[in-house]
């Protein structure tokens, strides 16, 4: 059963902040369908380098752009998009959907010793691009804790490195390390593989 959307984050019935927007991320991933697919980052805008270390954590700017604390982030909710931010020029990296993160708490016990190596007690961040064919994984169930993706319904456990649980999807989601600094959250190396499909 997938959750629904929080009540008080809904736009046009589907939050920008959480997940569970599979229709319109479906729709998305079709206008972009022409995009690369695969992180190549050359290009040196700011606003599209890959994570770096330092960043911090923070919503688009459509969604106001501010930091996320970590106390927004509840035990096993639906994850939340973000994207890095530069801490020094306030360069949001959102020009790029392959800096698109998932953001999500567990309890430190319940995560992996790897999970846990990248974990800010209990936060764990991951690439939001689908390793099958690069759809946005976008949707969440709230009863095994699995993320989806709706393009071909592979699923990942985030508690286990966003292994792959079922579906074509050829491995995990690569992880992000971050760290709690104050009440915000700051990225401490880069995604642990490729963001997206692998090339063809
Ligand atoms: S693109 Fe995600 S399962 Fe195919």
């Amino acid at each position: 059963m997938i959750d629904p959307a929080p009540p008080d984050r809904t736009l046009t019935g589907c939050s920008r902040r959480r997940l569970l927007c599979g229709v319109l991320e479906t729709a998305l991933v079709g206008l972009v369908g022409s995009s690369p697919l695969v992180a190549a980052a050359t290009d040196t805008d700011p606003r599209k380098l890959p994570p770096q270390r330092g960043d911090e954590l923070a919503y688009s700017s459509d969604d106001g752009g501010n930091v996320v604390t970590a106390a927004e982030i509840k035990l096993h909710a639906a994850p939340i998009i973000v994207y890095p931010r530069d801490p020094l020029t306030q360069v949001i990296r959102e020009r790029s959907r392959l800096n698109q993160i998932l953001l999500l708490r567990f309890t430190s016990e319940e995560l992996s010793a790897e999970t846990r190596a990248n974990a800010a007690d209990g936060l764990v961040a991951y690439s939001a691009i689908c390793t099958h064919a690069a759809c946005g994984v976008s949707e969440w169930n709230a009863t095994t804790l699995h993320l989806i993706c709706p393009c071909h319904a592979s699923q990942y456990d985030p508690r286990q490195h966003a292994v792959r649980v079922t579906g074509p999807a050829p491995r995990a989601l690569p992880a992000l390390p971050i760290k709690q600094t104050g009440k915000t959250l700051t990225i401490t190396g880069p995604f642990s593989g490729q963001v997206g499909a692998e090339k063809s």
